[in-house]
């Protein structure tokens, strides 16, 4: 069978941008068709500026919101990064792979670092080496497929070239992955400045909808997004992004197409209205199960520990290899 890796940072309260990117087709279709594991990120959501108790009550609101949102850990393997050893163990030997020039090159870093520096913080060094560590998730695993939203793919590229890069120096260890991302929705947008992505920690959260906002929130949100001057409801992400990402949102959410949809509405009004119910109807179940689960915290601690055991059992066989690979000297 297949085999599909792919996680979430604990940086924030997951959004709808989360969900309709990566976390809606992981339940729907991946892992319905593979063997895969799906993994709260926790160690990647160390390398800005972080608060030790926020980052720990966020995995677990994550992992909830995960098996919320219908991962089954009778299908598929659902875990903490950080309960994993092997993620790290593997992260040394691709830092002695890539180059920091590859890594400085990377757009989030980029920005990311220009944002820290501009507000006179420093910059952690694990924002320069969090791609490698992204890599060692993905290589660890002998992982084919890696389902994400449109942002990651530059991250992907450079797991393939790691990959790559380690088979022809060491003899064939890793799987090379390649990136899948949705059809429609891949890249969702903030409500209030559409031409930046619905991120976790965007500094105003009147541009963004959580899955755990409840429904006059998520109203609100929505009828109050930013649309474009233009008086026609047409799909054009260039000239007028705020009104395309309500036609992508109201697609994804009832299945439409964005372009199809554009010629059925008359006013942003009625766009906004009709999104609105959409997007409403489809977190309902999420943050329903979210309750229930989030009632029950010993059930999560279970799916969780045997998470971590069916990974550790995948990924240490696949890491020992590729220390004895580089060249180090076997335990006697
Ligand atoms: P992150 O929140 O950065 O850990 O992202 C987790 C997953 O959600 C990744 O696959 C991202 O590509 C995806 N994702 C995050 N934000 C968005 C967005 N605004 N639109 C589409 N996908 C997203
Ligand atoms: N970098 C990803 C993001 O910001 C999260 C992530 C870490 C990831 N490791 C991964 C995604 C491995 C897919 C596979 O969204």
């Amino acid at each position: 069978m297949k085999r599909i890796f792919s996680g979430v940072k604990p940086t924030g309260h997951l959004t709808l941008g989360n969900y309709l990117g990566a976390v809606r087709r992981w339940v729907e279709e991946d892992q319905h068709r593979s063997d895969a594991l799906f993994s709260v990120v926790d160690l990647h959501a160390l390398t800005v500026q972080h608060d030790p108790a926020r980052v720990r009550r966020l995995s677990r609101q994550a992992a909830t919101l995960l098996l919320a949102a219908g991962l089954d850990p009778r299908l598929c393997t659902v875990f903490v990064q950080s309960h994993v050893d092997e993620h790290a163990r593997l992260s040394y030997l691709l830092e002695c792979t890539a180059t920091d020039g590859e890594l400085r090159r990377m757009i989030q870093y980029r920005e990311k670092g220009a944002r820290a520096r501009a507000a006179g913080e420093s910059v952690r060094l694990s924002l320069l080496t969090y791609p490698v560590l992204m890599a060692a998730d993905i290589l660890a695993y002998g992982t084919e497929e890696v389902p994400v939203g449109d942002d990651q793919t530059q991250h992907v590229e450079l797991t393939r070239d790691l990959a790559v890069r380690f088979n022809q120096r060491y003899g064939h260890v890793f799987t090379v992955p390649k990136a899948t991302h949705p059809a429609v929705a891949a890249r969702v947008m903030d409500l209030q400045d559409p031409r930046s992505k619905m991120g976790k920690s965007h500094e105003n959260g009147a541009g963004i909808v959580y899955l755990l906002d409840d429904a006059e929130t998520v109203r609100r949100k929505i009828m109050r997004a930013v649309t474009d001057s233009g008086r026609d409801v047409a799909y054009d992400r260039e000239a007028s992004p705020g009104v395309a990402n309500l036609l992508d949102l109201l697609a994804a959410a009832t299945g439409g197409n964005p372009e199809a949809l554009a010629g059925a509405y008359e006013s942003y009004g009625s766009l906004k209205k009709d999104t609105a119910d959409a997007v409403v109807e489809l977190l309902r179940p999420v943050r329903e199960r979210h309750a229930e689960l989030a009632a029950d915290p010993g059930h999560v601690d279970q799916v969780l520990r045997d998470g971590a055991e069916r990974a550790r059992g995948m990924a240490r066989p696949l890491v020992d290899r590729a220390y004895r690979a580089i060249g180090l000297m076997p335990p006697g």
